[in-house]
């Protein structure tokens, strides 16, 4: 694991573009891996800015984001379809057949799981952008988890539904399920990006590097993978 601790989130999301264009260098039409939440938000800034100023373009770039909320409608304010269309999608030149995200809303979750899985078995993902939960958790791969798991559907923990109850009105709207992809999937990317900020993530990244690799801490799976930048702000580097 590459770790590379930052002053603030510019300099995260100046070094997570640096990385990025590393990673995609002499890749032909990129496949990417995409989460949603606070953590990558600086770097999708940063992305917008670039391809505003001329210096990068999404032409061929197909988008696979890692998970949906399940039983939120896609145009809900919250669903991660809106969410990515207003932090990303909206601003860049990505053509909008090549953006996959999960359908939480899939008359049968089971085939919309394998749907999402046959995808990812046919475009491996070249550069994944991740995020990590208070409670270790990778996409939402919660503790306890299969290190083994595909793409499924998962309950989130309650310790999730608190730490996502910011983006919605009262904690009853946070929904309790999710299609997620599974560490499988995450370990199957070419190459990963972690973006981790806030004094509320130091326990989990310090479990994250120095423990055990083991379900009760998800992220942990990812010393097992060959290709992870991790980018990390003072206060989530604050026990490493
Ligand atoms: C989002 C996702 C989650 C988040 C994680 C951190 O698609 O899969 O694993 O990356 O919950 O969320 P933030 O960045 O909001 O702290």
């Amino acid at each position: 694991m590459r770790i590379i601790k930052c002053n603030n989130k510019q300099e995260m999301a100046d070094l997570a573009y640096q990385t990025f264009q590393e990673y995609l260098t002499n890749v032909v039409d990129p496949v990417i891996g995409l989460a949603t939440g606070s953590s990558p938000i600086a770097f999708y800034d940063k992305l917008i800015d670039e391809y505003n100023k001329g210096n990068f373009s999404f032409k061929g770039f197909r988008t696979f984001n890692l998970d949906e909320y399940i039983g939120v409608p896609k145009e809900h304010e919250q669903s991660y379809y809106s969410t990515m269309s207003k932090l990303l999608f909206d601003h860049i030149d990505i053509d909008r057949n090549l953006i996959e995200i999960p359908n939480g809303n899939a008359p049968d979750l089971s085939l919309e799981c394998e749907r999402y899985e046959t995808l990812l078995d046919q475009y491996r993902i070249d550069v994944q952008i991740l995020g990590i939960g208070t409670n270790g958790h990778i996409a939402f791969n919660e503790p306890g988890c299969s290190l083994a798991s595909k793409v499924h559907i998962t309950e989130l923990k309650e310790q999730t539904i608190k730490d996502n109850a910011r983006f919605f009105d009262t904690i009853e709207e946070v929904p309790t399920k999710a299609i997620t992809m599974g560490l499988v999937n995450i370990l199957h990317a070419k190459k990963i990006i972690l973006l981790v900020s806030g004094s509320n993530k130091a326990e989990a990244v310090r479990d994250m590097i120095q423990g055990n690799v083991t379900d009760n801490l998800p992220a942990s799976i990812l010393q097992l993978h060959r290709h992870v930048t991790v980018i990390v702000d003072a206060d989530a580097a604050r026990l490493i």
